[in-house]
C-alpha cells in the first residue's frame, strides 16, 4: 500500500496557512492533519473549532484531527458537524481523570457513530499494550514519535520498535498506523519499513518556505520506494 502523507498544518507559516494548504493540495498530499491543543493536555494552545471550520471550507482534502486536549468528548459533536474525516484522541487524556477506559471506549464509539474514523494516539512513553481491548473500536492508531505539543522536535528513534509492534497487530485488523513527530524522508522511511501507513509531516514540509512544499512532498513520497 502506498504511504499516505498528511501535512501538519500547525507547522505551516500560520499567517499564510491558506496558501500552505493550497500548496500541499497541489503537491498531491492525501489529507490534512489538524493539531488541536488546549493548553491543558499539553502546555501549548494551537487552534480550535473555528479554524477547523475555516479549513473545511477551504479545501476538499480529508481532514484528520489530532485532539491534544484534556476533554476530547467536548469537541466530538462539533467536529462531526464540521465534517472532518477522522478524530484521534489521546489515550492518556482518559487515564484516571475521566473515569478510566470505559470513557475512552465511549468516545471512540461516539466518533464512529457520527460517521468519522476513530483513532487512538499514544505518547512515546505509553506502551502499545494499552491498545488491548480497543481494537474493535478504532480505525487508526497514531504513534507519537515526539512528545506531543510542538512542531520541530527531533524524531524519537526508540519508537520505531513500537511502530513495528503496533503494525503487526493492526495489519490483520485493517487498522491504519500513523506516525507523528519529527518525520522527514529519513525517519519516514524507517517508519514505513516498520509498517507505518500514514506519515504526518510538519517542519519537513514547511521549513523550506511555501515554494519548497512540492519538492518536500515528493521527497516524502520516496520513503515507500524501498
Ligand atoms: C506535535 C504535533 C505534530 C507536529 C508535527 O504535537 O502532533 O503534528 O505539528 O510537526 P513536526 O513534523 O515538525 O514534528
Ligand atoms: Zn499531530
Amino acid at each position: 500500500m502506498r504511504v499516505q502523507i498528511a501535512p501538519s498544518v500547525y507547522a505551516s507559516p500560520l499567517l499564510r496557512m491558506g496558501e500552505a494548504i493550497a500548496a500541499a493540495e497541489a503537491a498531491g498530499v492525501d489529507a490534512l492533519h489538524l493539531d488541536v491543543m488546549d493548553g491543558q493536555f499539553v502546555p501549548a494552545i494551537s487552534f480550535g473549532m473555528l479554524l477547523v471550520r475555516e479549513i473545511r471550507a477551504k479545501t476538499s482534502l480529508p481532514l484528520d484531527v489530532h485532539l491534544m486536549v484534556a476533554k476530547p468528548g467536548n469537541f466530538l459533536d462539533e467536529l462531526s458537524a464540521i465534517g472532518v474525516r477522522g478524530v484521534t484522541v489521546h489515550l492518556e487524556a482518559f487515564d484516571g481523570r475521566q473515569g478510566g477506559s470505559n470513557e475512552l471506549g465511549e468516545a471512540l464509539r461516539t466518533i464512529r457513530g457520527a460517521g468519522m474514523r476513530a483513532g487512538i494516539a499514544l505518547k512515546p512513553g505509553t506502551p502499545d499494550k494499552v491498545l488491548d481491548g480497543f481494537e474493535a473500536d478504532i480505525d487508526d492508531v497514531l504513534v507519537m514519535t515526539v512528545e506531543p505539543g510542538a512542531s520541530g522536535q527531533s524524531f524519537r528513534w526508540d519508537q520505531v520498535e513500537k511502530i513495528g509492534r503496533v503494525s503487526a497487530r493492526a495489519r490483520s485488523l485493517g487498522i491504519r498506523v500513523a506516525v507523528d513527530g519529527g518525520i522527514n524522508p529519513e525517519t519516514g522511511e524507517a517508519c514505513v519499513i516498520a509498517g507505518a501507513d500514514y506519515l504526518v509531516v510538519g517542519s519537513a514540509l514547511f521549513s523550506g518556505g511555501l515554494e519548497g512544499v512540492g519538492l518536500a512532498v515528493s521527497r516524502m513520497r520516496g520513503t515507500d520506494r524501498t
